[in-house]
């Protein structure tokens, strides 16, 4: 008698335990009829996993086992009763080939989710190879396909991306838009240095986004920091091939919104064409946009074209017609130790706005030297204000 109240009391205990915190559950995709076997399209069986893990209450992991799955354009879609979404990816999970999601903008999107982790260690392989060649609008933009962007984060709180490898993107790899406290993580990102418009991370309309340990070899920008990208932390990334990592381009249309607040640390670039750049666009607007408050710091240049650029006369296409100095003010840039080789001749380059004179730029400890030893670089300043400090190889151009 005594032993069934115990029992009844521990079995009481126990319910209630269990209602305060409910438990944790995997939803397989194979559970839902997704077959690995590299033709199937999964679609359908990952929407189910999903709504059923947005629904339970508790913590929620969607898992992808290993195996081959072909996969279209997809949206997973919150806000979720889950008190938190894992999205697990231990498999690679192919898009179909041209002329599939030709003129779309996303292969795989995440939209309104809160305390979303995406991690394994699978492959998302957009098969961009056969979408390129079509993609030739090198010298007229306003006739470009839009090519999808393998994973998009829009409107996502409290997020992560932990492990995931990246390639062969259509577009670019990953845009994070709209969104607040991401971490990305010890992830991989690789596209041939002459895929075109294949950005490694973009980043618009985010506050508090945190990349580190990311390997990053593609055909434009590694990072690309775009209009209203605030408090970004960078660290541990390596770039190459690529177009370095980016603030903009901005300033194009009274639509953008200011960039701050940026670190760039302990990060290395290897045959790139630009290093650490900040890129304005020559048009005047009707507001004055701010750039203001970057750190690079430690950073490492391998035979890169551009090591450190600021352009504020931006115009990729060479048909800026009536260009006129740029309304984007640039201030408070620090780079300090930054070394390496160069092959372009130009170490540093700060094409500063004649309307908007670059303000509070720092340079401390600068050794950077022509690669493979031949003459001295230069460095090249107009409209800058700032200081140099310690040792400045190039001699420094701010105030001569
Ligand atoms: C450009 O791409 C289109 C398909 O979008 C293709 O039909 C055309 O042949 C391509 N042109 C060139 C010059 O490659
Ligand atoms: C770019 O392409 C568009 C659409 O085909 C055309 O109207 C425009 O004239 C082209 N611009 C240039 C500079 O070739
Ligand atoms: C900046 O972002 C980090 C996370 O990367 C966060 O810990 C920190 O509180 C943020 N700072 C501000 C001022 O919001
Ligand atoms: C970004 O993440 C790294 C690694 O987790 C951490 O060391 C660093 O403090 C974070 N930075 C910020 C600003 O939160
Ligand atoms: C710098 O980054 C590399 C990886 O790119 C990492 O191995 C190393 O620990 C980092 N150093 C510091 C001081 O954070
Ligand atoms: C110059 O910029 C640094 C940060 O980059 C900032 O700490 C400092 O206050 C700025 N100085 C002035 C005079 O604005
Ligand atoms: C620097 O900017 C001016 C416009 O202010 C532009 O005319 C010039 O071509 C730029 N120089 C370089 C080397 O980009």
């Amino acid at each position: 008698m005594v032993d069934l109240i115990r029992w009844m009391l521990l079995m009481f205990s126990l319910i209630c335990i269990a209602s305060a915190h409910p438990q944790s559950k995997v939803f397989n995709v194979k559970s839902y009829g997704a077959v690995g076997d590299g033709k199937s399209d999964v679609s359908a069986a990952l929407l189910k996993a999903w709504d059923d893990a947005c629904k339970w209450h508790g913590r929620a992991d969607v898992l992808i086992p290993q195996g081959t799955y072909m996969l279209n354009s997809i949206v997973f879609k919150g806000p979720c009763k889950a008190s938190r979404m894992g999205f697990v990816i231990q498999g690679i999970l192919k898009a179909p080939t041209y002329p599939s999601l030709f003129n779309i903008d996303k292969w795989i999107g995440f939209l309104y989710v809160n305390k979303l982790i995406l991690s394994g260690h699978g492959t998302l392989d957009a098969q961009g190879a056969s979408s390129w060649p079509h993609h030739n609008c090198s010298n007229n933009y306003s006739h470009c396909p839009i090519l999808p962007i393998t994973l998009r984060f829009d409107f996502i709180t409290n997020g992560a991306i932990h492990g995931l490898n990246s390639i062969n993107p259509k577009g670019g790899h990953l845009m994070i838009f709209g969104c607040e406290n991401v971490i990305m993580r010890r992830l991989s990102l690789s596209a041939p240095g002459d895929s075109p418009n294949t950005d490694g991370i973009k980043i618009g309309e985010s506050n508090n986004i945190n990349i580190t340990s990311v390997k990053i070899a593609t055909g434009d920008d590694c990072i690309a920091m775009i209009s209203g990208a605030k408090n970004i932390s960078i660290s541990d990334v390596h770039c190459g091939p690529g177009h370095g990592i980016s603030v903009g381009s901005l300033g194009k249309t009274d639509a953008d919104i200011d960039v701050q607040d940026i670190v760039v640390k302990n990060c290395t670039f290897s045959g790139t064409s630009n290093g650490i750049r900040i890129k304005t666009w020559a048009a005047s607007l009707s507001k004055t946009l701010k750039a203001s408050n970057f750190l690079y710091q430690d950073i490492i240049m391998e035979k890169v074209y551009r090591p450190i650029n600021i352009d504020q006369a931006y115009c990729p296409n060479h048909d800026c017609s009536n260009q006129v100095p740029s309304s984007v003010q640039i201030s408070d840039v620090t780079y300090k130790n930054i070394k390496g080789s160069a092959n372009g001749g130009v170490g540093v380059q700060l094409n500063c706005s004649k309307r908007k004179p670059c303000q509070n730029i720092t340079m401390e400890n600068i050794d950077l030297w022509a690669y493979g030893g031949k003459g001295q670089l230069k460095s090249l300043c107009s409209f800058v204000k700032g200081a140099s400090h310690g040792k400045q190889i190039p001699p420094s151009c701010i105030n001569a």
